[in-house]
């Protein structure tokens, strides 16, 4: 659609942006809802990152999408920011308000909650959830599923010490198992999901025996590079209810584009196929 001189400016912060999906996401919309508005790639070195967050409001911009490696700069730089995005110690959606100051929200919670519910509309949330990992998605996602009233999340890394701090930031209802023992995870457990980069393209396998997850417990990988990652396929042949990555990239989007665009927007089948295209090799 041809922009006019007030058209909605949005974008995405990154460094290397390159490989950001955002643009095409936020691209789709505004062309499916006939908006006038661009959403931009911005690639801004961390050196300058502090005068982006000055310039870009005073450019136009009504927000941005924040992602690697500036989520917990702009966590220091907004003036305001949600619940979610303190518990998670991260911003990756930042709002310019009316009076100019910048409001800072975390949309990973909000999109893998999003895509897990739209994908497995009666999945068991009145038991444990394992979740493998204790980087930022594990942060985002314990939040997600401790908000939507898990009884508790049984927490695996590699290195152990990591999941301990980010269990203590989440008091008691995160239990911390150790790596080796994850078929004691996942027994009478309602949610498995897999946040570690094992399994993508290029990385090491994840090995994992999955005999314990009950028969209606949901397998979710997030990683989407390959789409079926082996998890998934392993949970598939076990005829477990199974949910991929790249749903919970496009809901992670909608906040934002409500936010700075005005629509509601839907992830749909159409949208998953134009994202799928880009991410074929
Ligand atoms: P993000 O912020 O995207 O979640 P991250 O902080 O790089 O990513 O975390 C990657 C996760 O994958 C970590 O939980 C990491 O485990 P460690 O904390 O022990 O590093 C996990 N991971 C990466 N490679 C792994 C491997 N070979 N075996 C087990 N876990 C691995």
């Amino acid at each position: 659609m041809t922009l006019s001189g007030a058209a909605k400016l949005a974008g995405v912060i990154g460094w290397p942006i390159a490989h950001s999906r955002s643009p095409a996401i936020h691209g789709y919309w505004l062309e499916q809802y006939q908006i006038d508005g661009a959403y931009v790639p911005l690639g801004i070195d961390p050196n300058n990152i502090d005068q982006m967050f000055d310039a870009l409001p005073k450019l136009g911009f009504r927000g941005w999408n924040v992602t690697l490696p500036h989520k917990e700069s702009a966590f220091r730089l907004v003036h305001e920011r949600t619940q979610t995005a303190t518990e998670i110690g991260a911003v990756n959606t930042v709002t310019v308000q009316p009076d100019g100051s910048l409001h800072g929200d975390n949309s990973d919670a909000f999109g893998f909650m999003a895509h897990l519910d739209q994908s497995v509309p009666g999945w068991p949330k009145d038991r444990p959830a394992a979740v493998l990992g204790a980087g930022g998605a594990a942060r985002a996602i314990c939040s997600g599923l401790l908000q939507a009233g898990v009884p508790s999340v049984r927490l695996l890394n590699r290195t152990r010490a990591r999941a301990e701090t980010l269990a203590a930031a989440f008091g008691d209802r995160i239990e911390v198992v150790d790596w080796t023992e994850c078929g004691q995870a996942l027994a009478g457990a309602g949610l498995l999901t897999n946040t570690t980069s094992l399994g993508m393209t290029k990385q090491p396998p994840l090995e994992i025996e999955l005999d314990e997850l009950p028969g209606d417990g949901v397998v979710y990988d997030i990683v989407y590079v390959p789409l079926e990652t082996d998890l998934l396929a392993q949970a598939r042949a076990r005829d477990l209810a199974c949910v991929d990555g790249l749903g919970m990239l496009l809901h992670q989007a909608r906040p934002g584009f409500h936010r700075w665009f005005g629509v509601d927007a839907q992830v749909t089948p159409d949208l998953h196929q134009s994202v799928i295209k880009d991410l074929l090799p």
